[in-house]
């Protein structure tokens, strides 16, 4: 098995990621902050594509232009050292206390507009770092006390600057997509937009929805105990799959930001499957960065950090490889076939017909074999039981 990560599997890290000291709201520091040029020669060593960062990753709150350009100058020396590209950026809207009240939702209009440069300043850096997806995580968009904040204005204020942020990206030529981020809560009580389902269906009221997609993570989706790869399908059959932030979270409890696949295995067993093969009935497969948002463990000196950082693509291809055996195995296939999966790709009308027909259609309804349908087994068991046959190697 071939788990030696390269550039081609697309592998990318946040900066924020390998680079965190480890302070939690209980507790300092257990490392120093990692400089954004060892991450980049580091990753770039282990056999990343790129890597991803807030503003603040770069360069410190309230840079000034030319101490901004020093911070880039030391970073874009990085990338050009090792090759790695960076194909998404994000703005920090959550550490500095201005934003305690939320960026781009504050109740405060100064605060609001003062989000909206930030992002913008970034955005720039982001077209000349040559990135195609632009994130949007609103971690303190949201309440604690609902009296407090007029939730369907927020959801308009929202859009509104979401749309400026659009049709900036597109005056300047920038090309930019955005793929907004859902969590449930933390920072905030409650953050809005907080599944992949919210945030979809919010996209669909934008002026420039079309450049608008959804960053779902592992995660996040499952701190709302929900699945994960149902969320990304539905991602996938929208075409708002713009990117993807793979982590690992031990079901609804604060966000883990565990290495990929350390949470639920079996479901990240089923996201790889679905990312790397399609779904069994065909369709289209997400081709962009595989994207690791995680936090190495405050356990962790630096060894611990790239120990982690490793984990998390080793843990992918491993999955991938399985994967693809799972498929190709002909026992899967003839339990496929016995579970009948293929057959939901067959449109349940014929061809042409009505509903008109389908009402004539007595075999459909009045003399259908209702006693054979109750007693048929499916045999989602055996698939089950092959599919974790696969996955812990013993097949
Ligand atoms: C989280 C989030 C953040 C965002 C990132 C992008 O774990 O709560 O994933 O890490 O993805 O900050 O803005
Ligand atoms: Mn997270
Ligand atoms: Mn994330």
């Amino acid at each position: 098995m071939t788990t030696q990560p390269t550039p081609e599997d697309k592998f990318t890290f946040g900066l924020w990621t390998v680079g965190w000291p480890a302070r939690d709201p209980f507790g300092d520091a257990t490392r120093p902050a990692v400089d954004m040029v060892e991450s980049v020669h580091k990753l770039a060593e282990m056999g990343a594509y790129g890597v991803t960062f807030h503003d603040d990753d770069v360069f410190p709150f309230g840079s000034d232009t030319a101490a901004r350009d020093n911070h880039v100058k030391r970073f874009r020396a990085a990338l050009d050292e090792t090759g790695l590209v960076v194909p998404m950026v994000t703005t920090n809207l959550f550490t500095h206390p201005v934003f305690k009240e939320g960026g781009l939702t504050a109740n405060d209009r100064d605060v609001r507009r003062f989000a909206l440069r930030k992002v913008m300043r970034n955005m720039d850096l982001a077209a000349e770092l040559g990135a195609q997806t632009y994130v949007l995580w609103g971690g303190r968009e949201g309440t604690e006390v609902d009296m407090a904040k007029d939730l369907i204005a927020a959801l308009d204020r929202y859009a509104e600057a979401i749309d400026t942020l659009a049709q900036y990206s597109e005056d300047r030529g920038y090309g930019l997509r955005f793929a907004l981020e859902p969590k449930p809560n933390e920072p905030r009580g409650d953050i809005f937009l907080p599944t992949v389902g919210h945030a979809i269906a919010f996209i669909s009221k934008l002026q420039h929805a079309d450049l608008v997609g959804i960053n779902p993570e592992t995660g996040h989706e499952q701190m709302s105990n929900l699945n994960f790869t149902h969320g990304i399908a539905e991602a996938i059959w929208l075409g708002k799959l713009f990117h993807i932030d793979l982590n690992g979270q031990h079901g609804p409890k604060f966000d883990q930001d565990l290495v990929f696949g350390h949470g639920d295995l079996l479901q990240a067993f089923s996201t790889v499957d679905l990312l790397e093969n399609g779904a069994p009935g065909g369709g289209p497969v997400y081709d962009g960065p595989r994207h690791f948002d995680y936090k190495p463990l405050r356990t962790e000196n630096i060894d611990g950090v790239w120990e982690s950082a490793l984990a998390n693509m080793e843990l992918y291809l491993s999955l991938r490889e399985k994967s693809k055996a799972f498929r190709a195995d002909p026992e899967v296939q003839e339990a496929l076939e016995a579970a009948r999966v293929a057959e939901l790709s067959r449109p349940t009308l014929n061809d042409g017909e009505s509903y008109d027909q389908l009402l004539a259609d007595r075999s459909a309804f009045e003399d259908y074999d209702l006693d054979r349908a109750r007693t048929q087994g499916y045999g989602f068991a055996r698939l089950q039981r092959l599919a974790i046959e696969h996955l812990l190697g013993v097949r």
